[in-house]
């Protein structure tokens, strides 16, 4: 058993509590690789960001348990050597989908957990939930869960009400599981493809796909009735296009990828939405970036050569969420 306070990792209590009052939103970003934390850490570090290191069922798989673990240590003491003097770095558990698997993070030193039985039956998620809940307590550790699913592009009916966050619902669930936060659909999905061409109007000055709105009603019903309560927004990312563009310039092929505009990400980080979660965004500068070093240097193989500029590209990345779509920066001096 590792506590992870002696790792000098926090939970999201605190976090969570602050970006309600202060307007603005944790950012909640996935790595599955060294390049990866390193720009996660050294952006936070910069702009005195807190963070969320994300960690997947399937980024466990690939990087292995225990390295990940391993690695988000060392992320706290390089985010000191980098002049952080008292990071806010949070290791949590994404979409976690059971209980054995949130146990065994717990018991590895995550600060967070997120158990995620939306799929399921009302009461079997309520169960579920509660009993993660009650063992990651005891270890102060916090807890996400999440009600309504998330829509995937292969959905015939992505926006369809009956997907999303029931606000009859978020009382009787947060009271019955004692979760810290909640995870809730309003028209965002996970990765590059959030809505299809069809659920789109397109810009006529650029003819890039412009997506439906969010459903930011359900968003402020939800918060008229748990009134400070963390919410968090799965599926942000917002696709960048010129991401989009160097990849299908190089060789890439993402037709029609299409993601969440900055704007209404902005407006939801002032409002309860205290964490969003981004993934694919990063994925997409790190492939941009290794597709045009490849393109344009096809004599490359130094592995250093080509993850070195995504590293950048990374950070550049994830500084931009920070200062200009969250607002997190300076927020944990
Ligand atoms: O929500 C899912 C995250 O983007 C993690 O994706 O399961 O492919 O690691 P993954
Ligand atoms: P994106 O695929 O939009 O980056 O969402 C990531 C996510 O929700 C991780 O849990
Ligand atoms: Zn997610």
């Amino acid at each position: 058993m590792v506590s992870y306070k002696e790792i000098g990792l926090v939970n999201t209590k605190e976090m969570f509590a602050k970006a309600v009052k202060g307007g603005y939103a944790v950012p909640a970003f996935n790595f599955n690789n060294m390049e990866q934390l390193q720009a996660i850490v050294q952006a936070a570090a910069e702009q005195k960001s807190p963070v969320i290191l994300q960690v997947s069922k399937g980024a466990r798989n690939y990087a292995n348990a225990t390295l990940l673990r391993y690695m988000a240590e060392g992320a706290v003491e390089y985010a000191k050597e980098l002049g952080w003097e008292h990071p806010q770095i949070c290791l949590h558990l994404d979409h976690g989908d059971s209980f054995e698997l949130c146990k065994s993070c717990v018991d590895m030193g995550f600060s967070s957990v997120m158990i995620d039985g939306s799929a399921l039956p009302y009461d079997e998620n309520v169960a579920l939930t509660k009993k993660v809940v009650e063992y990651a307590h005891q270890f102060d550790v916090t807890v996400e869960a999440e009600l309504g699913v998330l829509a995937g592009v292969e959905d015939e009916v992505c926006a369809a009400e009956s997907h999303y966050t029931r606000p009859e619902e978020v009382i009787d669930f947060t009271s019955k599981t004692g979760c810290d936060s909640l995870a809730i659909s309003i028209g965002t999905s996970h990765g590059a493809y959030k809505f299809t061409p069809e659920q789109c109007t397109r810009d006529p000055k650029t003819g890039r796909l412009v997506p439906p709105p969010l459903a930011f009603d359900i968003l402020h019903e939800i918060e008229e009735k748990l009134p400070g309560f963390p919410i968090v927004l799965h599926g942000s990312s917002s696709v960048p296009q010129e991401y989009v563009d160097i990849i299908n310039e190089h060789g890439g092929k993402l037709p029609d990828a299409v993601g969440i505009p900055e704007e209404q990400l902005r407006e939801a980080s002032k409002s309860a939405v205290c964490k969003i979660n981004i993934d694919s965004d990063s994925r997409l500068a790190m492939t941009a970036a290794v597709r045009r070093v490849f393109d344009e240097k096809p004599g490359e193989f130094d592995p250093r050569k080509y993850l070195g500029p995504a590293r950048d590209e990374m950070k550049k990345l994830y500084e931009h969420k920070i200062v200009e779509v969250l607002g997190s920066n300076g927020k944990a001096l």
